[in-house]
C-alpha cells in the first residue's frame, strides 16, 4: 500500500487534478490517497472539486483577500510542514505552476519525499510570462521525480533542460479528462440574460502580466465589439480584486456585456459551448476550446501550449486593442474562416491521462 498526497490550491488544479484523485481511489488495496486543500483559492476551487463529489481530507484554508505572492507563498510552505508529517506520503502529486504547485514540491524535498508533476514541461521560455507560472514550473521541473508531460511537446521542453527520458511519461492532459467525464452527462443551463440573436463570445482574463494598462486595452476592446448588432459578451469575472476592481470599472453597465460570478464547471462547459468564440488568457480554456470545436483568441504576447496555435484553432492577440478587434472582425464576418478554425480535435489529451499515469506510478514504485 503506498499513500499519496494530492496538493492543490487553485480552481484549475482542482479540476485537473480532480480526476486523477477519482481514478486512483478505485484501487484502495494499492493506494491510500490523501487530498489537501493549502486553500489559495477558497470559493473557486471548492467550486470546482464538488464537479467530483470530492471533499477534502485536509483544508489548510489560508486564503487572504488580495493575497500578495510573498503572502501566499509562506503561509501555503509552512502549513504542508505538518501534513507532510502526519500524512507521511511515499509520493506527492502536484499540478501545474501555481504557487500551491511550487509550495506543495518544495515542502515535499524538504521533507524527503519525491513528487509527481502533473502537467509537466510546459514553457515559453520567458520568465515573466507568465508571471511567476513560468518560474514555478521550471523550479517544480528541478524538483520533481516523475514528470508527467501532457504532449510531447512538453516532453522534449524537460529533455532539453536535461531531465532523464525514462523519468519522463507523456500522458495527455488530465483536463481533457475531466472535461469528457463532465460534457458525458452535461444538463443544459438556462441564461435568462442571453439574446438569441446575438453571438455569443465568452470572455475571461485573469493573468497578473496583463494587469494595469493591459486590462484598460482588453476593456477597451470588448466594448468595440459589444457596439456590433450581433453579439454579447459573457464575462464570468475571476473573484481577484485587482481584475474584478478594473473589469467592473470600465465594463459595468455597458450594453450587451453580461458580467457574471464566476461559474461552476458545469454551467461554464455550457457557456463554451454556447460561445461562437472565446476571448481568454486562460491556460486549461485553450486547451478545452479546440476539444469543443470552438476558436480561441488568446490574450497573451506568448503560450506554452502551442499546438493549438500550429493547428490554427488558437490565435495569440496579446492586449492590443486593435488587434482583439480585427481578429475578433475575421472570426465574426468571415464564416469560411470560421469553419476552418473551429474544427473539433484534441492536441491535449484523449480522456485518458488518468490511466496512463497510473501505470507510471506503479512503474515507478515496482
Ligand atoms: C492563481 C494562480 C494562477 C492561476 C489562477 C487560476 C498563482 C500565483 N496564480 O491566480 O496561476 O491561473 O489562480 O484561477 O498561483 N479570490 C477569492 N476567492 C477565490 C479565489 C481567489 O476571493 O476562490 C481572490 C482573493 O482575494 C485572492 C485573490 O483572488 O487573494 C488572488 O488569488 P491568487 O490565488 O493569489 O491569484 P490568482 O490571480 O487567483
Ligand atoms: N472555469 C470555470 N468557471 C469559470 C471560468 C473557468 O469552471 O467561471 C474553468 C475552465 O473551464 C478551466 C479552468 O476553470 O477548466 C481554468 O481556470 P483558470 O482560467 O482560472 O486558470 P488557468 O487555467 O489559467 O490556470
Amino acid at each position: 500500500m503506498k499513500t499519496l498526497a494530492f496538493i492543490l490550491g487553485t480552481r484549475p488544479e482542482a479540476i485537473k487534478l480532480g480526476p486523477l484523485v477519482l481514478h486512483f481511489r478505485r484501487y484502495p488495496r494499492d493506494f491510500r490517497v490523501h487530498l489537501c486543500l493549502s486553500g489559495q483559492h477558497r470559493e473557486i476551487a471548492q467550486q470546482a472539486l464538488s464537479v467530483f463529489g470530492l471533499k477534502p481530507d485536509a483544508d489548510l484554508d489560508l486564503m487572504l483577500p488580495g493575497q500578495t505572492l510573498y503572502q501566499s507563498t509562506s503561509r501555503i510552505l509552512s502549513g504542508l510542514e505538518p501534513v507532510f508529517e502526519s500524512v507521511r506520503p511515499d509520493l506527492v502529486f502536484v499540478q501545474g505552476d501555481t504557487t500551491t504547485t511550487i509550495c506543495g514540491a518544495l515542502a515535499a524535498f524538504y521533507a524527503g519525499i519525491p513528487v509527481a508533476h502533473v502537467e509537466a514541461g510546459l514553457r515559453t521560455g520567458d520568465l515573466r510570462r507568465p508571471f511567476p507560472e513560468e518560474g514555478n514550473r521550471q523550479l517544480v521541473g528541478r524538483l520533481a521525480t516523475l514528470h508527467l508531460a501532457a504532449t510531447v511537446g512538453a516532453r522534449d521542453n524537460l529533455l532539453a533542460e536535461g531531465v532523464a527520458a525514462d523519468a519522463i511519461t507523456v500522458t495527455g492532459n488530465t483536463g481533457i479528462d475531466a472535461l469528457f467525464h463532465v460534457l458525458a452527462r452535461l444538463p443544459g443551463f438556462d441564461w435568462p440574460f442571453l439574446d438569441s440573436r446575438r453571438r455569443l463570445i465568452l470572455v475571461t482574463g485573469h493573468r497578473r502580466e496583463n494587469f494595469g494598462e493591459g486590462f484598460d486595452r482588453f476593456c477597451r476592446a470588448l466594448r468595440r465589439l459589444a457596439a456590433r448588432p450581433d453579439v454579447q459578451i459573457v464575462y464570468p469575472v475571476h473573484p481577484n480584486p485587482r481584475v474584478r476592481g478594473p473589469v467592473q470599472e470600465a465594463l459595468g453597465g455597458e450594453g450587451h456585456v453580461h458580467l457574471i460570478e464566476p461559474q461552476d464547471y458545469e454551467p461554464f462547459l455550457d457557456l463554451m459551448r454556447r460561445s461562437y468564440f472565446i476571448l481568454t488568457d486562460s491556460g486549461g480554456v485553450q486547451e478545452e476550446g479546440p476539444s469543443l470545436g470552438k476558436p480561441i483568441l488568446v490574450s497573451r504576447e506568448v503560450t506554452e501550449r502551442p499546438e493549438a496555435v500550429a493547428a490554427g484553432t488558437v490565435r495569440l492577440v496579446g492586449t492590443d486593442e486593435e488587434k482583439i478587434v480585427a481578429e475578433a472582425t475575421i472570426l465574426l464576418d468571415q464564416p469560411e474562416e470560421y469553419e476552418r478554425r473551429s474544427r473539433i480535435h484534441n492536441p491535449y489529451g484523449d480522456g485518458k491521462a488518468c490511466g496512463r499515469i497510473e501505470q507510471a506510478v506503479r512503474a515507478y514504485f515496482a
